[in-house]
């Protein structure tokens, strides 16, 4: 029985690795490269996987992953909601259709310029994790409703935010209470597990400790009405990679959010990663190629400052495939620019490639061309085209 699942699972993912290399011809013909597609099919299939498996969780696509305008058409088609960091990732969303009562502005620092146009464009909810911002928003956005963000246990997540990020939870009710006395609205809580959060216990910790914030408002007569889990969701990178199971995982957090927390609270989550980050694949060409240090180096035409600036700043690793096959030597890649910290890999298993062959990267939809700076050495990113 587990045979035939085996070939199976290694029918469909053959299946699926032709027609992708087969889409990667065809728009690198129309396009050129480097080129990064974001299969439309791919955003709409990780929104319904999400809404299955937390029906009772609203998800608000946090765009700093890739804030590309029709990547957020895609969402507001699909009637999602929306994270967003600034006034300018706040002024997109809304140009692009989202309703303000759709937009949490989830930043816990935020200029007095940015809270006046949330008050302006009447973007209600937001986070905030210390006191001197309560006086900002209370001075700017009299009566907006906020979540005070905690600082939760981010252990094994690839991106650490409780760094930087988060009031200690025996805070959290005094902050709210102040915010009330300030004339906001004390909403609920939020935490961040920290980006690629293959731990579920980071979420069920932090789900405990928020429920206790529940409990003590309410019995302090200051019920609270807003669960944000935040984002972290993991997405794999690699083919083979084991140990990532959203479904399995968010088995246990929609337990837990029905047992810890009463019926009338309702849960939001920030999901980035998971949303856009399988729908990426980034086609890179090989412009030039040496043999040096005893193996062949091969350079390509997007590196570490563009399209693969998350292996800097989301500490990211991918998968090089080829379209070429054949036997594989260990080889060296590299981006473009006259840096030598644009290396991408010292020791990838890659047929001999030439001048013009395709190096391309799948699940590479989030932290990639949203981080890239255009025009470092001269280079552009990739152009991004939606499929
Ligand atoms: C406040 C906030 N919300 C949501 C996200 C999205 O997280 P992820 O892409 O891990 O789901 C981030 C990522 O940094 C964040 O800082």
């Amino acid at each position: 029985m587990r045979q035939a699942q085996n070939n199976l699972k290694q029918l469909k993912s053959k299946s699926e690795i032709s027609g992708i290399e087969n889409l990667i011809r065809v728009m690198l013909k129309k396009h050129g490269s480097p080129l990064m597609l974001i299969r439309r099919s791919v955003l709409e299939k990780q929104f319904n996987r999400f809404r299955k498996c937390l029906p009772q969780v609203t998800p608000y696509y946090a765009i700093k992953a890739n804030p590309h305008p029709g990547i957020i058409k895609t969402f507001v088609k699909l009637g999602a909601s929306f994270d967003v960091a600034s006034a300018n990732e706040m002024k997109l969303v809304l140009a692009l259709g989202a309703s303000p009562s759709k937009i949490i502005f989830a930043n816990t620092i935020k200029s007095e310029k940015d809270i006046e146009t949330a008050r302006r464009r009447r973007v209600r909810l937001m986070t905030f994790d210390n006191e001197p911002e309560l006086y900002k928003i209370a001075k700017h956005h009299p009566g907006a409703r906020i979540l005070v963000r905690i600082k939760v246990a981010n252990e094994g997540s690839q991106v650490e935010l409780s760094l930087k990020f988060g009031a200690d939870s025996d805070q959290a009710f005094f902050l709210l209470r102040k915010a009330k006395t300030l004339g906001l609205v004390p909403a609920g809580v939020s935490f961040h597990v920290g980006s690629q959060s293959t731990n579920v216990e980071n979420y069920l910790q932090a789900l405990e400790i928020s429920a206790n914030i529940f409990k003590e408002s309410k019995k302090n007569g200051m019920p609270l009405k807003i669960m944000d889990i935040g984002g972290g969701f993991p997405i794999q990178h690699f083919d083979r990679e084991i140990g990532i199971n959203f479904e399995r995982m968010t088995c246990q957090i929609r337990k837990h959010t029905k047992t810890s927390f009463d019926r009338n609270v309702k849960f939001i989550a920030e999901p980035g990663r998971f949303l856009v980050g399988p729908a990426g694949i980034l086609v890179t060409q090989v412009i030039g190629r040496t043999f040096r240090n005893n193996k062949n180096y091969y350079y390509l035409n997007d590196g570490i400052y563009c399209d693969f600036s998350g292996m800097v700043f989301d500490h990211c690793k991918y998968e090089f495939k080829t379209l070429r096959r054949g036997q594989t030597f260990i080889s060296a890649l590299a981006g473009p620019t006259c840096d030598s910290f644009d290396t991408l890999s010292m020791n990838e298993e890659i047929p001999e490639l030439y001048v013009g062959d395709v190096v391309y990267v799948k699940n590479i939809g989030a932290y990639s061309c949203a981080s890239a700076t255009p025009g470092f050495n001269g280079f552009p990113p990739a152009k991004i085209v939606l499929v």
